[in-house]
């Protein structure tokens, strides 16, 4: 279970107020915000990233940074770097770089649907696959806690709507906790096994919505429009 109580200003500027929520083991939880509203700055105080006032705590102890993956909004590849390359960066920063850590590294591109394209350069990849990369570079520290910024934000719609189905497929078998960062409500919908849903800067918690909707999930359907609805009226709140 990781417990999160944050508050965070800039220079006196409050931006996250209070912002509190729990999230158990395996779940998979999207935080739904408008711009400007504080979701980047509460993922990297998760992550580690950012000091701020309150207290994160994981099954009742202090988090380790090191069981955190972390999916950016922009892909942030090295240019100058392959795709497997790119992936098993993270890991050459800890240590001396395997066998091991390489097939792992393999495994995960083929789980995010790259195989044959380890040793492409990130310009010869599409935007889709370059987000491929980030999250496959996530995944390969074998997080317990998987932190997404708003991955598929800059993809097409066809896109997005695959990179989500997979998305949730490898969720479905990987079962790791994931804290995913959005402000589509449709994509919050499809994902989530439970909604937050901010306030408008400086940001609380406006409401919570368990999504319990059977997979795969139907975005035409009535109950998916009316969860749908049900987050919109949230966010409407101030
Ligand atoms: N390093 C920083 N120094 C000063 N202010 C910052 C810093 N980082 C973020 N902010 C401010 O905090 C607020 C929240 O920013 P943040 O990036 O967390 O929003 P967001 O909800 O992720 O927005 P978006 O949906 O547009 O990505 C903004 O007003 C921003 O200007
Ligand atoms: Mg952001």
């Amino acid at each position: 279970m990781l417990e999160i109580s944050v508050s965070k200003s800039f220079n006196g500027f409050k931006v996250i107020d209070k912002v509190e929520f729990k999230v158990a083991s395996g779940e998979f939880v999207c935080v739904v915000g408008e711009s400007g509203c504080g979701k980047t700055t509460l993922l990297r105080i998760i992550a580690g990233l950012e000091s701020f006032e309150g207290e994160i705590t994981y099954n009742g102890r202090e988090i380790n940074r090191k069981s955190i993956g972390f999916v950016f909004q922009d892909d942030r590849l090295l240019p100058w770097k392959t795709t497997i390359e790119n992936v098993l960066f993270g890991i050459g920063i800890r240590k001396k770089i395997g066998e091991e850590d390489v097939e792992l590294a393999r495994r995960v591109l083929r789980d995010v649907g790259l195989r044959g394209f380890e040793n492409h350069y990130p310009k010869e990849l599409s935007g889709g696959m370059r987000q491929r990369v980030g999250l496959a570079r996530a995944i390969v520290i074998q997080p317990e806690i998987l932190l997404m910024d708003e991955p598929f934000s800059s993809l097409d719609e066809i896109t997005r709507e695959k990179m989500q189905e997979e998305l949730v497929e490898l969720w479905e078998k990987e079962k790791k906790t994931v804290i995913f960062v959005t402000h589509s409500i449709e994509e919050a919908v499809f994902l989530a096994t439970r909604v937050v849903v901010l306030t408008p800067r400086p940001s609380r918690v406006a409401g919570e919505i368990v999504i319990d909707l059977a997979r795969p999930r139907d975005r035409t359907s009535a109950n998916f429009n009316r969860y749908k609805k049900e987050v919109l009226e949230l966010l409407k709140l101030k």
